[in-house]
């Protein structure tokens, strides 16, 4: 190792164009992907409280969203639907006129720069609010998967590009490529949400989904926030069924396994910026704690630092107009 005073590491810090001669990590607006929550009607647009900018909207206010995204090079957005009627099943999650099925239409239609992927889960279309079926008030593992590979191919119909399963079902990903396959969609990509935690971070999203369990919580089927090397063992069982890409989620909290994940598996990788950590760089700077765009730059950063190529943020179209300024 060089040492003082032949290495003075302060040398290369002197100017801007000396630190970015020498940055070990980049972010493109290319990599960033921006979560949205469609629903029913038009002109809706309904602002979740806990989270600044982000609203529920109908298919033609998400286009102009989605547009405005486009334009900044954001990479892709991942859809979230808010179903008029829900039930025990959750059967309107493989509507092919539901809001997702209508908005991934609408998407390739004008917008077809952008890659659509939907969120394949049960929990915003079950009346109890967990992501699959309940028998005996607990969520049955086989029973769901079924169901939720109804819903990708209903994606898969509309033109998704890709499908991402985040319930966490054993055994999800290879019944989900296996009907895929077998009618015709063998192009569609899945992400799987392979290291998904059970974690305090998803708070603001429930209500932006209005997806909370009635009963219970979901620790029965998320992985325990204490285990890194179950997340390997998870990752790697969603990579031999099939699943294209991996995800990490949440990420802050979960940069070790962001790294370890890419280190030992060499998937393409995304990690999910989860809308608590969203909503708590947007707190504290709503507060004048904290500067919003270099927090939220510093964490996009430590993302892709830690071995993420894809970022899933509620920042993409902020951090997309930052690094074009
Ligand atoms: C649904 C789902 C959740 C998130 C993405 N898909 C919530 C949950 O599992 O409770 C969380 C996303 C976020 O917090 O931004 N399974
Ligand atoms: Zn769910």
């Amino acid at each position: 190792m060089p040492s003082f005073p032949h290495y003075r590491p302060r040398r290369l810090r002197r100017s801007e164009p000396l630190r970015s001669l020498v940055r070990e990590t980049s972010l493109a607006p290319s990599q960033l992907i921006l979560p949205l929550f469609v629903r029913a009607g038009a002109g809706v647009r309904q602002p979740v409280s806990s989270m600044t900018g982000v609203s529920q909207t109908s298919v033609d206010e998400m286009l102009r969203d989605a547009t405005a995204a486009a334009e900044l090079g954001v990479g892709g957005v991942l859809l979230f639907g808010i179903p008029e009627t829900k039930d025990a099943l959750g059967s309107s999650a493989w509507d092919d006129e539901g809001p997702v099925q209508r908005a991934v239409r609408a998407l390739k239609r004008e917008v077809p720069q952008l890659v659509v992927i939907t969120d394949v889960c049960m929990c915003e279309y079950t009346d109890h609010g967990h992501c699959g079926v309940l028998v005996d008030g607990e969520v049955d593992n086989d029973k769901s998967l079924e169901l939720l590979a109804r819903e990708a191919l209903s994606h898969a119909r509309a033109g998704a590009d890709i499908v991402a399963p985040s319930d966490m079902m054993d055994g999800r990903v290879g019944v989900i490529r296996e009907a895929l396959d077998d009618e015709g969609y063998g192009n569609t990509s899945i992400l799987s949400y392979a290291a998904k935690f059970a974690s305090a971070y998803y708070g603001p999203f429930r209500e932006a989904a209005e997806s909370t369990p009635q009963s219970g919580d979901r620790r029965g089927y998320q992985m325990d926030h204490a285990n890194v090397e179950e997340a390997l063992r998870e990752t790697w069982q969603d990579i031999e069924e099939g699943a294209d890409m991996v995800m990490v989620k949440p990420a802050g909290p979960f940069l070790d396994v962001v790294s370890r994940v890419k280190r030992e598996t060499g998937y393409p990788l995304a990690a999910y910026q989860v809308s608590g950590e969203f909503a708590m760089i947007q707190a504290a700077a709503e507060r004048g704690w904290i500067d919003l765009e270099r927090a939220m730059m510093e964490s996009l950063i430590g993302i892709r630092r830690a071995g993420a190529d894809v970022v899933i943020t509620y920042f993409a179209r902020e951090a997309a107009r930052a690094l074009r300024a």
